[in-house]
């Protein structure tokens, strides 16, 4: 027993230490192969000896519990925001008054400011007890579970010189690159991108399913040490320990004397910042000294002794050309500006978004007026502003259409929502296209077809559905321009092949609104079939995990339009799976009452037990060996002959396992 709990509390100790090479120093000791080896060897120790478990194993940060609510927690000291400055004399300004307040020498450490989510993390006697985010400043949600799935959050302190109790505060923050992936999923979902990485992290923080926020793999970065017993009187030193301790602190950081280093280090992070992985929006100024931090005080809002020094956003000016309607595949209407070429941060821009009808309003842009487009997030470039100033003669007043520019249906808003939609799914052509698409696309129904051969294929009259594909004929393509023997060859193939992708992947393909990847994988869980999903209420929709009111309603109607039911029944016509592997083989049925089989040969999709199971789960009957009762004999390969011989003189249908496999 002893010796078990020995081994544990050592691969822990280790694995851990992995963990801040490699997700705090970023410098990694060993391979992954051999770290998962570790990690599995640990979580088959405590698996044996569950007496050992412990929250804060590095084996617990995959997160399992789901925990519907957060608590509210009161924060011990205030989460107190930063006044923000533009400008190197407001800067300037905070140096004297500091320098007047204080009337002697002082230090200022330089700081990026991180813009993530702001976090309050909590740990006794070593390990972390609990992580809570800002909330209205003096209460917050307790998102331990969540927190503990991130990396470089230790769960347990290094060395031993840390406080028994201490409050540690940082910005749990989302990489510019998982970023850029988890919006490419979102938009392939029908669902609204995350504006930027901050909204994206927050959104990640309140994720009700803790294995939702280890995919996302978000960083941190800790910035402030709390408590009574500090190990120095100074910020700077108490970060220098904390990372010591284990600690993501940034090396980012300058002590400085004088006003001139404070500019130095604003200059060279105002262009650095740009080739940091992650969301900065300034630098934060803060007095070292926690005397004279603690002499200067706070205001009910910010703190006397630290600012921030805010970067410009990116932005640019330029003219407004015209203005597109853009209709995306679940019908969202997408007003975009059409601009005069203009270069921001490094591309050149010509398209930015207009967001909304309220917000065209609201800047009331008029064709030929100069803009200010930003990129949002960095990533897609939006209209930020008008500038009337310079409005020399106003050209037409930019109203948003109230008829789909594609198919000339009346756009609907439902209550609540700043976007438009085309209500037409089942005929307007870009939602068609779109739909298509996603349909054949790699994470769905991985069919050889691009933009070009959908486009073409629609024109052609061959599809208006995703049923249609699988009526094209070979000779149906042949007849097209440019279409070949070998191309016609691979998109059929791939038709094929797309009848054995699993049912989560189709009715991801199905491109439901709102129903991504995630979705899916929540949805067949709970409905691992076509039919129990088609006949769900709303209500037992919402019951299941991480589906709220708006997907729930939106799966009701999706299966309540006539023309989709349609759509299934004929893809399910075709093959297409309509229900997991598992649920195939577990259902159980009468469609075989009355038979009796007898099985002869080796199989290769199923053991011969499995084919007795199914049988016998389809109300069916196993006998040992052939005679006048038989209804079939299931056969594979190697079958003896003497049995065929018999099954054929008594005229018993000889079935392949196909064949069964269809039967049932
Ligand atoms: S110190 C009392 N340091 O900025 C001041 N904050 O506008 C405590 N932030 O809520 C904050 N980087 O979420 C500090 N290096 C940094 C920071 C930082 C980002 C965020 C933090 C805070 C907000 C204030």
């Amino acid at each position: 027993m002893e010796e078990a709990k020995q081994k544990i509390e050592n691969l822990r100790k280790e694995i851990e230490n992995w963990n801040y090479q490699y997700y705090v120093l970023a410098q990694p000791v060993i391979s992954d192969f051999e770290y998962d080896q570790k990690l599995k060897e640990l979580e088959q120790w405590e698996a044996e000896y569950p007496e050992y478990y412990d929250p804060n194993s590095p084996s617990q940060r995959v997160g399992s519990d789901i925990n519907k609510n957060f608590v509210q927690v009161e924060h011990t000291y205030p989460m107190l925001s930063l006044s923000n400055t533009y400008s190197e004399e407001e800067v300037t300004d905070f140096y004297n008054r500091v320098k007047k307040t204080l009337n002697e020498d002082f230090e200022i450490v330089c700081e990026l400011k991180y813009d993530g989510a702001s976090i309050s993390l909590i740990y006794e006697n070593g390990s972390l007890k609990r992580a809570v985010t800002r909330g209205d400043g003096l209460r917050g949600d307790d998102v331990t579970s969540n927190v503990r799935t991130i990396q470089s959050i230790p769960l347990r302190l290094q060395g031993n010189d840390y406080p028994n109790f201490f409050e540690i505060r940082g910005e749990i923050l989302l990489p510019w690159a998982v970023f850029g992936r988890l919006n490419e999923e979102r938009i392939a979902a029908g669902e609204t991108p995350f504006a930027n990485p901050r909204n994206a992290a927050a959104g990640t923080l309140k994720t009700q399913n803790p294995q939702i926020v280890a995919q996302r793999k978000l960083d941190s970065y800790l910035y402030a040490l709390l408590g009574e017993n500090l190990p120095y009187n100074s910020h700077y030193e108490n970060m220098e320990t904390a990372r010591k301790w284990g600690f993501k602190v940034s090396n980012a950081v300058k002590k400085c004397t004088v006003l001139q280093e404070v500019f130095e280090f604003i200059a060279y992070w105002e262009v650095e910042r740009k080739n940091l992985p992650i969301a900065t929006d300034g630098i934060v100024l803060k007095i070292n000294s926690l005397r004279q931090q603690a002499n200067l005080g706070s205001t009910a809002k910010s703190p006397r002794w630290s600012i921030a020094y805010k970067f410009q956003a990116e932005s640019a000016e330029t003219k407004l050309i015209s203005v597109d309607f853009q209709v995306g595949r679940t019908g969202t209407i997408t007003p975009v500006a059409n601009l005069e070429p203009v270069l921001l941060s490094g591309t050149i821009v010509k398209r930015a978004s207009l967001h909304n009808e309220d917000i065209i309003n609201k800047f009331d842009v008029h064709i030929g007026d100069l803009c200010y487009v930003e990129k949002g997030g960095e990533i897609i470039p939006k209209i930020t502003g008008v500038n009337k100033e310079v409005r020399i003669h106003i050209g037409e007043k930019v109203r948003f259409v109230r008829y789909c520019p594609a198919c000339g249906t009346q756009l609907v808003r439902p209550k609540g929502e700043a976007a438009h939609y085309c209500p037409n799914h089942s005929s307007c052509p870009p939602q068609i296209k779109g739909m298509i698409e996603h349909f054949v696309s790699r994470k769905a129904m991985n069919i050889n077809a691009g933009e070009e051969t959908i486009q073409l294929f629609y024109d052609e009259g061959l599809i208006k559905n995703v049923a249609d594909l699988y009526e094209i004929r070979r000779e149906d393509i042949l007849r097209l321009e440019r279409w070949k023997e070998k191309s016609a060859n691979n998109f059929l193939v791939s038709l094929e092949a797309s009848k054995k992708v699993s049912f989560d992947r189709v009715l991801y393909a199905l491109g439901i609104r709102f129903v991504g990847e995630t979705v899916t994988k929540r949805l067949v869980k709970a409905f691992p079939d076509i039919d129990r999903l088609m006949n769900a209420t709303y209500e037992q929709l919402i019951a299941v995990d991480d589906i709220g009111e708006v997907i729930a309603q939106s799966v009701r109607d999706y299966f309540s339009t006539e023309s989709n039911c349609e759509l299934i029944r004929r893809l399910r016509s075709y093959g297409i799976q309509m229900a997991t592997e598992e649920e195939l083989l577990t259902e159980k049925t009468d469609i075989l009452k009355g038979k009796t089989f007898v099985i002869s040969g080796v199989f290769s999709e199923h053991s011969r037990d499995e084919y007795k199971d199914l049988i016998e789960k389809n109300g069916g009957k196993n006998t040992g060996s052939i005679s006048a009762k038989t209804d079939f004999v299931l056969a594979g390969e190697n079958m003896g002959p003497a049995k065929l011989e018999k099954a054929q003189k008594l005229g018993i249908k000889i079935i392949n396992e196909r064949e069964f496999l269809a039967m049932i």
